[in-house]
């Protein structure tokens, strides 16, 4: 605790006690680097200050503050936590670790961490980070890919955690984690426990901790239609439950890894022309992209807006709507 409390950084959420700003920060930086995910924030708390604000915000307005961050069913769900809460709830934040765990899209880690940090309920944070430092600094060699696991290191946690500053206890761990004990060339040398880290005496952190699942990446092949009649282009919003849901995008046809493209099959009026490729890479997903182009005349893209299920936009107003990061990139090189 003396480590954290003199090179704790300064971060923007540490100095709110406002439930709502703490389960924002938490949620954002559930799969985001602080680094990243501060300009997010601060963005979030200036547009919607309060959870009123943001559940009287339109869901395209959320995923617009959201766009580029990425997994974007966090930002539906905290919308939709937003709205139960003002709603249904009289606005007020559940404030122990057992209700928050109700609120969809909160799950242990998060409950845990706005419990501690908000409230001072000694209930111990376990992400990826606190698996880390656990495991070598107790040198447990469980297998952190399976859920019991998860339960052992929850109940060590709570023996170790700090009774009476829990959120800063909490906060310690991930903040080791992120700048010390690090996923590969950990720090050791500067470490604030490495007199009596288990695993650093028995030189075996680069074993710790165990994992063995190893995520799966599937690849997939986007095909993205840019079809405009120079001012006007066309957008469809993504419904099914898959990734970037809600957002929008130019026309898209999946295809398999070996399907040979032909315009005609979809679109057999116009000419595409093949444009930009690009990879995304997403948890477990690796999005082969192609970008191909059309120019029409502005009756026949009414007449394909119609035959594609699609919507007409004016650049304008493109740049209003949630739309995922290689969309924003391809549009980018065009202004
Ligand atoms: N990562 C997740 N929550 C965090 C917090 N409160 N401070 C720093 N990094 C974090």
């Amino acid at each position: 605790m003396i480590w954290f409390d003199q090179n704790k950084r300064n971060l923007p959420w540490r100095h709110e006690s406002d439930p709502y700003k703490i389960w924002l920060s938490e949620i954002i930086l559930q799969q985001t680097r602080v680094a990243q995910g501060m300009g997010y924030y601060l963005n979030f708390v200036r547009t919607f200050p309060t959870i009123q604000d943001l559940a009287n915000a339109s869901e395209q307005e959320v995923l617009r503050l959201w766009q580029g961050l990425g997994y974007y069913s966090r930002a539906r769900n905290l919308h939709f936590t937003a709205k139960e809460i003002w709603n249904e709830r009289n606005g007020i934040f559940p404030n122990n670790f057992q209700d928050l765990l109700n609120l969809k899209g909160v799950g242990e880690y998060t409950a845990a961490a706005i419990a501690s940090i908000a409230f001072q309920e000694a209930v111990p944070a376990i992400d990826g980070n606190a698996f880390r430092v656990m495991a070598r600094y107790f040198n447990i060699n469980l297998d952190i890919s399976q859920p019991k696991t998860r339960k052992y290191f929850f109940e060590l946690g709570k023996e170790i955690i700090h009774p009476d500053r829990p959120g800063d206890f909490n906060q310690a761990f991930m903040e080791l984690g992120a700048t010390v004990c690090l996923p590969v060339n950990p720090k050791c040398e500067i470490c604030p426990v490495n007199d009596s880290c288990e695993a650093l005496g028995r030189n075996k952190i680069k074993e710790l901790p165990v994992k063995t699942k190893k995520t799966k990446v599937s690849n997939r092949y986007f095909h993205f239609l840019e079809i405009s009649d120079g001012d006007n282009y066309l957008m469809v919003q993504r419904t099914q439950k898959d990734v970037w849901m809600n957002l929008f995008t130019f026309p898209l046809v999946e295809l398999k890894e070996n399907e040979v493209w032909s315009s005609n099959l979809i679109l057999p009026e116009i000419e595409l022309e093949k444009k930009q490729e690009e990879i995304h890479i997403l948890s477990h997903q690796r999005l082969n992209i192609q970008f191909y182009q059309a120019k029409v005349s502005s009756k026949q893209l009414k007449i394909i807006s119609k035959e594609l299920n699609a919507d007409i936009f004016p650049m304008k107003a493109i740049n209003e709507l949630p739309i995922p990061r290689p969309m924003e990139k391809y549009l980018m090189n065009k202004i």
